[in-house]
């Protein structure tokens, strides 16, 4: 994959502002179903919004300071890339600590866009809680040997995640679903996405359901956790009360849906977006209902993850890349 970096700072002006798309495969009548597509920013992943909104807060508190501050972070991938493409822009170097099962495109790219990687030999998503994660030891034992140049936005931890969706995403939701929206569906990582979403469409409308989806123990959702085998991140529990229902969902149930998706809707999405879309369809809503679910980003990094799934060969996806609707036309990788 060759980089085309996206090349200067107006890029940032493009964080969120996501389309809603329709899925006709799961509208029925007066149940609408939406995907929020977080593909569409810049650096290709829902991610780009809390990286964005956590870097700005770094500078405004002068923690980060321009062409001294090297960032350094722990992450199953999204998080990475967006921060080093953001960071890059900005004028910073950026250390990405990765677990080595993370698709191989993700880390290529993350490398593409500039960034040193460490992999470790953790499950995909770093787990919280001393001593169970070593990407996250890693990252805090190189960031405290240099303190004075080493920032790592934290972002299990970070208010600026949360405000990110709360200031962004909702307000987005809101106003493309007008209003209408009764059901949001989403995974969860550090639970920025789901807290964010979840206070702001509630303080709209109480009585919007926020739903999150669970992975199986020992999962290959990129970017999502278990609760079982993982802690809950502070900046979830902060605010977990937001979440009404949770849905839990198998690898198979979302890989199983990816062809499924691409036939009907004709959209080429990720595992975890296949997850989403697993949960939003087995769950019972009632009639009139607006279900919008977040697909955090697209299925562009996922071809040899498909390829050893067996869900679509190296060249059934190079053709599904061909006719796939709402890629963005965005070239980060
Ligand atoms: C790929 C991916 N990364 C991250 C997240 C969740 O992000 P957060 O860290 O905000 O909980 C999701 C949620 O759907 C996701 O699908």
């Amino acid at each position: 994959m060759a980089t085309k970096a996206v090349a200067n700072e107006d890029v940032l002006e493009k964080v969120g502002n996501t389309p809603l798309v329709k899925l006709d495969s799961l509208s029925q009548g007066n149940k609408i179903f939406y995907a929020k597509l977080e593909g569409h920013n810049p650096f290709g992943s829902v991610k780009d919004r809390a990286a964005f909104w956590m870097i700005k807060d770094g500078e405004e508190k002068g923690i980060l300071k321009r062409g001294h501050s090297i960032i350094i972070e722990p992450t199953s991938g999204n998080t990475g890339i967006a921060l080093t493409g953001i960071a890059n822009l900005l004028g910073y170097k950026v250390e990405i600590v990765i677990p080595e099962k993370a698709s191989n495109e993700t880390k290529e790219i993350i490398r593409n866009l500039g960034a040193k990687v460490y992999e470790t030999s953790d499950d995909l998503c770093p787990k919280v809680g001393a001593g169970t994660d070593q990407s996250i030891a890693l990252a805090t034992s190189i960031a405290s040997s240099r303190p004075d140049t080493y920032y790592s936005p934290n972002q299990y931890a970070n208010e600026a995640n949360f405000m990110g969706h709360y200031k962004g995403t909702g307000p987005e939701i809101w106003k493309q679903t007008e209003g209408k929206i009764t059901h949001f569906f989403t995974g969860v990582g550090t639970g920025g996405t789901i807290t964010g979403n979840g206070a702001f469409l509630k303080e709209k409308n109480p009585n919007v359901k926020i739903i999150g989806c669970q992975p199986q123990q020992n999962h290959l959702i990129q970017g999502w956790r278990n609760f079982e085998e993982s802690a809950k991140p502070d900046l979830f529990l902060k605010r977990e009360n937001v979440v009404d229902d949770w849905v839990s969902v198998t690898n198979a149930e979302a890989f199983a849906v990816v062809k499924e998706v691409f036939e009907k809707d004709h959209l080429l999405i990720s595992p975890s977006s296949a997850a989403v879309y697993a949960c939003m369809k087995k769950y019972e809503v009632p009639d009139d209902s607006c279900v919008v679910g977040i697909f955090a980003d697209d299925g562009r990094k996922f071809k040899s993850i498909y390829a050893q799934q067996n869900i679509m060969t190296e060249d059934e996806f190079d053709e599904a890349l061909k006719t796939a609707k709402h890629l963005s036309d965005i070239q980060y990788m």
